[in-house]
This record gives structure tokens, C-alpha cells and sequence, in this order.
């Protein structure tokens, strides 16, 4: 059982909104009791050959935000992302709300910083962010508690958010048909990732649950949201009590087939200064590495 307390009666109004160049989906979850609301997982939009960034994505969030009148309070991360480059700064600069990620990115940042020999200046204790959440922290959306959970195995700093009846679960599960996130990044780990979506389907059966990809395996129409009781039943991967030695097994050897992700590069030099680009450097410039040989 989560060890904090479940209020399935809260029902969180949410809407999603689908990135289709990197299949994240971002969310924003709205007190139904006030105009306050939280952004989950926002995306920047990059054309990584160009080197060129935009915003139409989040301009979609605002435009949405600004539309129904409400008051942003939280941008939150799952984690740190490898797959896009986060949004965050840009819509707290136009909309306000504090940017929260779980605590263990000062792991990533000690991991990346080295990678990307980020020096002395990149701080490696997340004080990049507003807030650092623990396992069993909480926040307040409006009338609405938000509760973090710490499910680390894709990366070691991923939070699956519960807030009401929906979970915000990051890269932990797919859809039921899409299995599980991969784990062998730096600071990953299928056991670990295993018992952290144990944790997930302890929850109870009719919790909402909300990805932060869709593959649309098998060119079905992407589908975000599922619940506990179809994961249990149906997950590909987890589904009708998998051992833990199958899923490792099956997760390692999948996650050796796998190529590095497209924007890998990009995304975690962004990320990992929760969302910022790299320092100015003396021409104005902003620029960022590719570390040869280290990935
Ligand atoms: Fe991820």
C-alpha cells in the first residue's frame, strides 16, 4: 500500500496534450474545485540538425492555460527526460508555478555533469529547480494534495505523481500493449524499475493512470490514459503477476536491442538544468556538446 493517504473522491479535470515528433504526452491537471492547475512533463520542440529551438508545443499549453482562465502552481517532472527537452522555464516565465523533480537529480546531474564535463559551475544539487521532492512528499494544487512517490529503475530520480484519482506515472509503464520504459541508461535498473511498478499497481484498481509516451504499437491510435486493473490484467510486460526474474530477463535482453534515442544528446544537457539551456557562452551564444565515445 502507498504509505500516503489515497482520496479516490478528488477527480482531477486533465488534459492532455500529444508531441508527436517525440510520442511524450504533457498534461495539465485542474483542481476541479478552483482555477488551479499543474503542467506535467512540458515539451520545447527542437529540429536537433538545425540546432534550432521553439516553443510551439508549450505555446499550445499557454494558449489552453490562458483560455480557461487558470493559475499554473506546479511544472512538474517525472523525471529527466532523454527522449525530449522540457519546457518548464519557458512557461514559468509566462506563467508562473514552481518547477519540481524528485531529489535523486542530483544523481543525474553527478552522472551527466561527468559526461558532459560540465565543470565546476553546472551545480550538481538541484538547485536549479524550486523544489526537490522525496518519497511521500506532498504539494497542493488548489484544493487538491499532490502526493510523489519515488519509482526509480528507468532513472534513478523518476516520481510517479498521485493526485486525487490519477497517477502521473513517467516512464515506468506503457499503455498495457506497450509494456514497460527501458532501464539501462545510466542510474537505471530493471529490478529496481520492477518493484517500483509494484508499487504503481498497488495503487487501487480504478486509479486513472496517466503515461508520458505512447508508441501506438502496432499503428493503433495513440492512447494515454488506462487504469490500474487493466495494467495488472493486460500490461505486456507486467501484467498477470510477472515474476521479477521474468521481467528482468525480458527487460535486459529488449534493452540491448535498443538504440540510443534520438535527442538523448540534447535533452539531458537541457534537462538536467531543468529545462535551461547551457550557459551563455562570451559571443551570447548558447551551445550543446556531444560527448564522443561516452554515451
Ligand atoms: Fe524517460
Amino acid at each position: 500500500m502507498a504509505d500516503f493517504p489515497i482520496t479516490m473522491s478528488v477527480k482531477p479535470e486533465i488534459k492532455g496534450f500529444y508531441d508527436t515528433m517525440t510520442s511524450t504526452i504533457s498534461y495539465v491537471v485542474k483542481d476541479p474545485a478552483s482555477k488551479a492547475c499543474a503542467v506535467v512533463d512540458s515539451v520545447m520542440d527542437i529540429d536537433y540538425a538545425a540546432g534550432r529551438i521553439s516553443f510551439d508545443h508549450a505555446d499550445e499549453i499557454i494558449a489552453y492555460v490562458k483560455a480557461h482562465d487558470l493559475k499554473v502552481e506546479w511544472l512538474l517532472e517525472t523525471h529527466v527526460h532523454a527522449d525530449h527537452l522540457s519546457a518548464a522555464p519557458y512557461i514559468q516565465g509566462k506563467l508562473g508555478g514552481k518547477i519540481g523533480i524528485g531529489e535523486n537529480i542530483t544523481i543525474v546531474q553527478e552522472t551527466f555533469g561527468k559526461v558532459f564535463n560540465a565543470g565546476t559551475e553546472f551545480q550538481r544539487d538541484g538547485s536549479q529547480f524550486d523544489r526537490l521532492f522525496k518519497d511521500g512528499d506532498s504539494y497542493e494544487i488548489g484544493s487538491m494534495t499532490g502526493f510523489v512517490m519515488h519509482t526509480p529503475g528507468h532513472t534513478p530520480a523518476c516520481m510517479t505523481h498521485v493526485i486525487g484519482d490519477a497517477a502521473f506515472v513517467g516512464d515506468t509503464l506503457f499503455m498495457p500493449d506497450g509494456g514497460t520504459a527501458r532501464a539501462d541508461f545510466p542510474g537505471g535498473d530493471a529490478a529496481t524499475l520492477y518493484h517500483s511498478i509494484q508499487k504503481v499497481l498497488a495503487l487501487p484498481d480504478d486509479m486513472r493512470l496517466f503515461m508520458c509516451h505512447d508508441y501506438a504499437p502496432g499503428g493503433r491510435e495513440v492512447r494515454w490514459e488506462t487504469t490500474v486493473a487493466e495494467e495488472k490484467a493486460n500490461n505486456i510486460h507486467v501484467g498477470q503477476g510477472t515474476s521479477e526474474e521474468d521481467f528482468v530477463k525480458m527487460r535486459t535482453e529488449r534493452d540491448a536491442t535498443l538504440d540510443m534515442p534520438r535527442l538523448i544528446i540534447p535533452s539531458i544537457q537541457v534537462n538536467m538544468r531543468a529545462g535551461q539551456l547551457p550557459p551563455e557562452e562570451s559571443d551570447g551564444g548558447h551551445y550543446l556538446k556531444v560527448p564522443v565515445n561516452k554515451l
